[in-house]
């Protein structure tokens, strides 16, 4: 796969290279139980284990319909957070977007500037993509806060759609047309 790099601001920029390497960087900030709690699919405790299959998970992925993005400090390359959409091969033109951040980063508007950096980009990778929709727990304030500052729409909520550690959860959907 070729590398890319793209500067998001003076502080991080994003990249789609996730190696072994950052492993250590994962269990650092993904060791969350604030992050397990308000996504669908990071576990809690998040062993190497679990970073180790991520990076398969990532590396077998089709270009077609994953778009995987770590993000990462200019200063000295670290991981610090990721971001990604995912499309069905079926329907190209509807895209799910995902994300985190490690905590020591959080509320200095971080994230809607990657999303908005991620967005540009996307709009040139995938030129059919019509849709770019964002599934966020009832309670997750701070996600909802991040795409409407990237200028997503509230579209409903889908009651009780994820079934997660026992609980039924009512989804805010949000969606931006591209
Ligand atoms: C959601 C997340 C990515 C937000 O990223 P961020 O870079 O911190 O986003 P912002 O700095 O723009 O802040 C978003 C909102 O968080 C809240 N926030 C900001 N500062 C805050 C503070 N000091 N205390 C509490 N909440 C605060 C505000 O609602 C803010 O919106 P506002 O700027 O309109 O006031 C980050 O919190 C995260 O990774 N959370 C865990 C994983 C997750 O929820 N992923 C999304 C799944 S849908």
């Amino acid at each position: 796969m070729t590398s890319s790099h793209y500067k998001v601001d003076a502080e991080l920029y994003v990249t789609n290279q996730l190696t072994h390497e950052d492993i250590p960087s994962l269990i650092k900030y993904l060791n969350n139980q604030i992050i397990h709690v308000n996504t669908l699919n990071i576990p809690y405790p998040y062993t190497t284990k679990d970073g180790e299959n991520f990076i398969e998970k990532v590396k077998s992925a089709s270009v077609d319909s994953t778009c995987f993005f770590t993000i990462r400090l200019n200063a000295n390359n670290e991981l610090i957070g990721a971001c990604g959409l995912y499309r069905s091969v079926k329907n190209k033109t509807i895209a799910t977007i995902g994300y985190w951040l490690g905590e020591p980063y959080w509320h200095r508007g971080l994230m809607p500037k990657v999303v908005k950096k991620i967005i540009e980009i996307i709009r040139i990778e995938w030129k059919n993509l019509v849709r770019i929709e964002a599934h966020i727990f009832s309670w997750n304030k701070a996600s909802m806060r991040v795409v409407e500052k990237c200028d997503f729409e509230f579209e409903g909520i889908l009651r009780k759609l994820v079934h997660k550690d026992g609980e039924d959860i009512d989804v805010h959907s949000y969606a931006l047309i591209i």
